[in-house]
């Protein structure tokens, strides 16, 4: 059985993330995500609209996940590849080259990211529109 492993904060889910988990599955058998945990989220100076739980229940819900890990440091990738006994990493090409390092321990494959679509950009739409709305009092 041929086992796949990505990582990622997947915030305000959205289809660039349907596209790249549906691909990362369709290399292998078994699909496993590391969900970036809040507090680690933090210490990147990342805030999330949706918390931890409901981030993983999303994900959980997502027909191309097999499994969920807490991802809660830079670190642990190499064990967790070792622990699971990983075949492919798998993450976006925004990570082009950032992880080659781990080709030591399984293939690695950088996917084409889906176009004008991120959590970044969803949050500042967000705020552009309370904005808006707050103006106007609509
Ligand atoms: N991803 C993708 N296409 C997009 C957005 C994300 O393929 N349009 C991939 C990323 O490359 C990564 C995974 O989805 O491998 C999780 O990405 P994440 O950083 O959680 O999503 P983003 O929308 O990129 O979030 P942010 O704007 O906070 O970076």
């Amino acid at each position: 059985m041929k086992k796949v492993i990505t990582y990622g904060t997947f915030d305000l889910f959205h289809v660039g993330h349907v596209n790249l988990l549906k691909r990362a599955k369709s290399l292998g058998d078994q699909l496993i995500v590391g969900l970036s945990t809040d507090e680690f989220n933090h210490q990147k100076g990342k805030t999330t609209l949706v918390p931890y739980n409901h981030r993983a229940e999303i994900l959980k819900a997502c027909r191309y996940v097999d499994q969920l890990i807490p991802e809660s440091n830079w670190e642990q990738k190499q064990q967790d590849i070792i622990d699971n006994q990983i075949d492919i990493f798998v993450m976006g090409d925004d990570w082009q080259g950032k992880f080659d390092f781990l080709k030591e321990y399984c293939q690695v494959v950088y996917l084409e990211r889906t176009e004008d679509i991120s959590s970044t950009a969803m949050k500042e739409a967000i705020e552009v529109f309370m904005q808006f709305k707050n103006k106007f009092e609509i």
